[in-house]
């Protein structure tokens, strides 16, 4: 471990210690705290994910590292902690924010991100909803998975991997008793995330928002997944364009459950769903082109079994052969080759 590794994480883990405390104990805290008991996080996670809230005052921070004789200025620079400004101040990047510390897969605190707080209309048009710690030494956003630390051993004995969007959707589903469940740092999943999946489990579940953008980026990650990995992949579309937590709140944990374990769609039957949407089947072409997208994503299905499933399917719903389906198919195959 070199000195510069070993400073970061005694830097992170007082900063982290500094938030949490302002969030629980001080009065600084109690809207941010209020806000997140007023979401339905319970203490216990709060507690759990050492959640915490970093207050307006913008040297706080600072004047708390210096009084624990952590304020050596090479350092808070190449912590990422505090924003960059040219007139020497160390102000705390994520101030007025609400802090989700992010763990290695050793569950050591490497970095942050902060919600934007109470600020509902500037947000928009000013800051982002979630701010990230910089990359460093130590955090590198295509390696790091929220909650791959606690998930492990879960994810080991359900034997699959449930992959959120968001850190509030991992948190619920964790408080519930859904502990296998992880999440990207807003960005997409990349070969490091998948390597580190790959030791643990083969069956991944996607889990994203309802909303538009959670539909295509499910559609981007099975894509990604299927030309990567032999993952098992299944997929949880939650309706209304609720995202996982919202559906807790909303619908209640056994409706959640339920849905998490028997509403899911498989890799086909998603496709399927999904390349409906923007056509007319009620038209020839529109059913041509339907069936030639189907097809085409079937040649990625690698069990017979499953292939002769969906063509059956398709047989069945357009009256056409399942012998010429499958010559087609076999078409489609060669021409990818
Ligand atoms: P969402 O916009 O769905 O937020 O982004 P959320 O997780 O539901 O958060 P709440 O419920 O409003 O508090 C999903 C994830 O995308 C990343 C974050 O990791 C977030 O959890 N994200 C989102 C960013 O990195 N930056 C953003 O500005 C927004
Ligand atoms: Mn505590
Ligand atoms: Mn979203
Ligand atoms: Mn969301
Ligand atoms: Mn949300």
């Amino acid at each position: 471990e070199n000195s510069t590794k070993g400073k970061l994480l005694t830097l992170y883990e007082k900063a982290e210690h500094f938030y949490h405390h302002i969030l629980v104990n001080t009065q600084a805290g109690e809207a941010a705290y209020n806000y997140l008991l007023d979401r339905g996080l319970t203490k216990e996670s709060i507690e759990t994910f050492k959640v915490g809230y970093s207050p307006p005052q913008r040297e706080a921070l600072k004047m708390y590292l210096e009084n624990e004789k952590l304020d050596n200025p090479e350092m808070l620079t190449k912590s990422g902690l505090f924003s960059d400004r040219d007139d020497g101040v160390f102000y705390d990047r994520f101030s007025n924010r609400i802090i989700f510390p992010i763990k290695d897969a050793r569950g050591q605190t490497v970095a942050f991100s902060g919600r934007a707080f109470e600020q509902e209309h500037q947000e928009s048009v000013h800051t982002a909803k979630y701010l990230n710690s910089p990359e460093t030494e130590l955090f590198n956003k295509r390696r790091i998975l929220f909650n791959y630390d606690k998930a492990r051993a879960s994810i080991r004995r359900e034997g699959e991997v449930i992959l959120f969007e968001g850190f509030m959707d991992v948190i619920s589903a964790w408080q519930v008793g859904v502990k296998n469940g992880i999440a990207t740092m807003g960005t997409s999943l990349t070969e490091e995330h998948v390597r580190a999946l790959d030791k643990v489990t083969s069956e991944i579940v996607l889990a994203f928002d309802g909303d538009n953008a959670g539909l295509e980026a499910t559609k981007r990650t099975i894509d990604f997944l299927t030309q990567e990995t032999p993952f098992t992949i299944n997929i949880a579309t939650f309706p209304e364009k609720l995202d996982p937590d919202d559906y807790i709140q909303e619908k209640g944990v056994e409706a959640f459950k339920e849905f998490l374990s028997h509403g899911r769609d498989t890799l086909m039957s998603f496709l399927m769903k999904y390349h409906r949407n923007g056509l007319n089947l009620k038209n020839e072409s529109g059913r041509l082109k339907y069936i030639e997208i189907i097809l085409k994503e079937l040649t990625r299905v690698t069990s017979a079994v499953e292939r002769e499933l969906y063509l059956n399917q398709l047989q069945d719903e357009f009256e056409i052969s399942a012998d010429s389906l499958k010559e087609q198919m076999h078409q489609y195959i060669q021409e990818q080759q």
